[in-house]
This record gives structure tokens, sequence and C-alpha cells, in this order.
């Protein structure tokens, strides 16, 4: 049974990750919105500041934006930032909804994921890795708790890689159908996900460190080309994370 196999592997191999050690919602939320954008390693000591500095919903929804958005630089885009406090804010009124896609900004991976790792639901929430492993071994599973969800994550994040499948240490190779025949294309070609530019190249980039700069009460950013500024700080005022008022930009109160 690959269901078996995999938790066996997953009690004995998975990484200790602090939201792996709560069950309260909140935490789970938060652990799930900065991993959509960033990598485990770095969001760990992110997400355990960002519990101490706001450990509940309530606390999250009442603190001011400037300084929700100071403390997500460096966590990809600040729009996510905001409308995880927008959702506390929801749940700080009225608690946690029976369908969690009606809070703000919570799509059907970040519900699945909160409705499976903080109540326990037989959900599978189905990100990139997840995908993978589940096409590339055929499995459909009929049931999904909670911890044969976090199995498969783990599973695609540390064996069933994207580019480097390591059929021969995987546990469930034996009911696999692609063990040791997963063909991965020749990296940076057109199409296939793996042809990256630079963060530092892109707009994304531009926009956190402006963000940076007014949350700090500093200047504009040094060292950055003018239209690549006016570009981001263009979009920064659409989104709302940014003013123009009299005396130049500044973060939402
Ligand atoms: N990536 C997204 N959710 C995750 C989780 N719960 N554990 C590890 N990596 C993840």
């Amino acid at each position: 049974m690959l269901a078996e196999a995999l938790l066996q592997w997953y009690a004995r191999e998975a990484r200790d990750l602090p939201w792996r050690r709560t069950r309260d919602p909140y935490a789970i939320l938060v652990s799930e919105v900065m991993l959509q954008q960033t990598q485990v390693a770095r969001v760990v000591p992110r997400y355990l500041a960002w519990l101490e500095r706001w450990p509940t919903a309530a606390a999250l929804a009442a603190a001011p934006v400037a300084d929700v958005l100071a403390a997500w630089v460096g966590l990809g885009y600040n729009r996510r930032a905001l409308r995880l406090r927008a959702a506390c804010a929801v749940v700080a009124r009225d608690g946690w909804p029976a369908e969690l896609r009606s809070l703000p900004g919570i799509g059907p991976y970040t519900a699945a994921a909160v409705g499976a790792f903080a109540f326990g639901r037989d959900e599978l929430p189905v990100d990139t890795n997840v995908a993978r492993v589940l096409e590339r071994t055929g499995w459909t599973p009929a049931h999904t708790p909670p911890e044969l969800g976090q199995a498969v994550m783990e599973l695609g994040a540390v064996v069933c890689r994207a580019r480097e499948a390591a059929c021969p240490v995987c546990p469930v190779a034996s009911g696999c159908a692609s063990a040791g025949a997963v063909v991965v294309g020749p990296r940076g070609r057109p199409g296939d996900g793996t042809r990256r530019e630079r963060f530092e190249d892109s707009n994304r980039w531009v926009r956190g460190r402006v963000v940076e700069a007014l949350a700090a009460g500093a200047d504009l950013p040094a060292g950055i080309e003018l239209e690549r500024l006016e570009l981001a700080i263009e979009g920064l005022v659409r989104d709302g994370l940014v003013e123009r008022g009299a005396d130049g930009l500044s973060l939402p109160s």
C-alpha cells in the first residue's frame, strides 16, 4: 500500500518544522501563506518571529498595515500580507468560517491546507509538489488524512523533486508508475518552467526594496534605475500598498 509505506517513511524522516507542531489554524494559515512564495529554510525564522509578534488572528488584525508590510519584507508579494491581515480581521470578528474559502485571499490550496492541518479534515492540499507526486505515481488516494497530506508534500519536497527524482531511495517506488523512469527536460528549455530570471531583475524585487525603504523611513532605494523604480511605485500605488501624498510616498497607515 502506497499510503502505508509513505506514512511509515514520513514518521521516520519528516523534517521537524514548527508548523507541524501546532494545530492552531492561525499559525497554520501564516505558515501556508509564507510558504507560497518562499523556501522552507527562509520561512522558519520569519514564521517564528511573526507568531511571537502577533500570536493570534486578532493581534494581527489590530496591527497597523505599515507594520505588517514592514514585517513581510523578503517574503514575497505584499498583497499576500494584506490579505492575510484582512482574513484575520474576519476571523477576529466572526470566528473561523466552515467554508474557509470565504475568507479574503484564501484560495483552494490554502483552504485545504488549513482545513487538513488545523481542523483535521480529509482534504488534500494540492500544491505543485503534491500535483507532481500524484502525476508521477499515478496515485489517486481515496482518503487523505492530514498526516498523509503532509507526507505527500514532504515526498515531493525532498525525494520526488521536479528535476531530480530520487527513485532509488523513494519509499513508494515499488508502487509508482514512473519509478526509475522520470524524464526531466534539459535545464533552461523554454516552457518547462525552469528558466528563471534572477530575482534581482524582477519588478517584485524592486517593489520589495521600495516598501523596505519606506518602512525604514528612508528615501527611495539607491542603485536602482529610475524607470524600474517608477514601474514598481506605480504598481504599489495601484495596489494600495503605497500612498502618494504632498510629502511624497508613504506606507498606508
Ligand atoms: N509547503 C507548503 N506547505 C507546507 C507544509 N505544510 N510543510 C512543508 N512545506 C510546505
